[in-house]
């Protein structure tokens, strides 16, 4: 239901970006809904600002009208933050584009919010960026600070939040609150930085952020292995995390999730015989090679040294996410748990699901070493959140978290106590009426 605007307030925010700027009907069609299709919304203005001072004045005519807005960045998210299932006007920031030349002395950058990730990690020859996630050219640095995102090289980097130096965001009342000197040594008050990051667009809205930067890896070894049982395969990764001094990843997925993406998108078997599970390894530096060889021993493996071969590894995992979308709209839960529960969680999972839907698909796949399982449900019935409940209640029980990097957005907010406490969950709220309290940033997403 796309609540009615009035024209002079469409004129004003078309007066702040120029109205090529003001986005309505068909030509907002690809900001109100996300990429798996499972989050569908509406609204009544795409709004893209070119500047801070554009979000300022969007910001304030929208506090003074009581207008609530969605912010939106490269729109990759996976549970449905950036979406406007409210009628919300949405706040896409992806013209904010401005990457400052890299500061060598320092190894940082300054990227303004709508930078996609990919062009961080290739601002300079010797530098590289420790966040990698599969829509690197899609997904924007804002997005992915707003939602702490995760990926592929978490064991070595730790998620957005470690690499976070500095922010420049714009609250409600228009106040632009900026700290960018990158320093690492800077104990001067409250690290807002830190409470924006994985605020999921509901604090303020996030415009620049100073980015640290990591040496460029050399050397890179990749291994695909394939592993009998997902307990072999933890232990394995737990092993690897001692013995491979250069690891960078260690991701998993199953027989299951392989041949779905090999019978649609055609990709060939990665090795002669299928096998159950399968672990890819990443390691850099001189001794990677003979590291993942010993660690390996006699499995069934495929290693790859090149840029080309590396990438034809590299596929099976990334391209994961595609495969239950080829079997219908996917619940994407994305959960954790302790390196103790972490066996019984992933071979569990599938069962909880089938124990209130019994004709439901469940993939698995993801990053073992941060103990984080995405589960994908192809539900076999009408999704009405039994699927996640039975997911969250196993994980909770098992010490887990609901959501490993994809956030809470608007799939999970009901089942967020499983987590946090009231007092938490009231901290959350007072912290969130300090930074807007005309409650208009992403009202439906996170509890209030
Ligand atoms: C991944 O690890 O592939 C991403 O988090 C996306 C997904 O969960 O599908
Ligand atoms: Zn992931």
């Amino acid at each position: 239901m796309i609540a009615e605007l009035p024209e002079r307030f469409l004129t004003a925010l078309a007066e702040v970006t120029g109205p090529e700027h003001v986005l309505r009907g068909d030509a907002a069609a690809g900001y109100v809904v996300d990429w798996t299709g499972k989050f569908r919304g509406s609204t009544p203005a795409v709004v893209r600002p070119g500047s801070t001072e554009d979000v300022q004045r969007i910001l304030v005519l929208c506090a003074e009208a009581g207008v609530a807005l969605v912010p939106q960045g490269g729109n990759t998210g996976l549970v449905g933050g950036g979406i406007p299932r409210h009628g919300e006007v949405v706040l896409s920031l992806t013209r904010l584009g401005r990457l400052e030349p890299v500061d060598v002395e320092a190894s940082q950058v300054t990227a303004s919010a709508g930078v996609p990730l990919q062009a961080v990690r290739a601002a300079h020859p010797d530098l590289d960026f420790g966040v990698n996630i599969a829509s690197r050219d899609t997904a924007t640095v804002g997005g992915a600070v707003a939602t702490n995102a995760g990926g592929l090289r978490v064991l070595r980097y730790g998620p957005m939040r470690s690499q976070v130096r500095g922010i420049e965001a714009v609250r409600t009342d228009g106040t632009v609150v900026s700290h960018l000197t990158g320093l690492i040594k800077d104990n001067t008050g409250y690290d807002y930085g830190s409470l924006l990051t994985g605020s999921e667009g509901t604090l303020a809205v996030i415009t620049r952020v100073r980015l640290q930067l990591v040496p460029r890896l050399t050397g890179l070894v990749t291994a695909l292995a394939g592993l009998t049982s997902l307990a072999e395969l933890h232990v394995l990764v737990r092993r690897a995390l001692v013995q491979v001094r250069g690891l960078v990843s260690a991701e998993f997925m199953t027989a299951e999730g392989l041949a779905i993406l090999r019978e649609h998108v055609g990709l060939p078997p990665p090795l002669p015989a299928s096998t159950p599970v399968y672990v890819l390894l990443e390691a850099a530096g001189p001794g990677a090679l003979d590291e993942l060889a010993d660690l390996i021993g006699d499995l069934p493996a495929a290693v790859a040294d090149s840029g080309p071969e590396r990438a034809r590894l590299w596929a099976y995992r990334e391209r994961h996410p595609e495969a239950a979308g080829f079997l219908g709209v996917p619940i994407k839960l994305d959960v954790s748990a302790p390196a103790a529960t972490w066996v019984q969680l992933a071979e569990s999972v599938r069962g909880a699901v089938r124990a209130v839907d019994p004709a439901a698909e469940v993939l698995i796949y993801g990053h073992v070493a941060d103990g984080n399982i995405h589960v994908n449900v192809v539900p076999g019935t009408e999704p009405d959140g039994r699927h996640e409940d039975a997911v969250f209640s196993l994980v909770a029980s098992l010490g887990g978290s609901i959501s490993a990097e994809h956030g809470i957005g608007a799939l999970k907010a009901r089942w967020l106590p499983l987590n946090r406490s009231a007092a938490e969950l009231d901290l959350f709220a007072q912290i969130r009426r300090a930074f807007d309290p005309a409650g208009i940033l992403n009202p439906h997403v996170l509890p209030r």
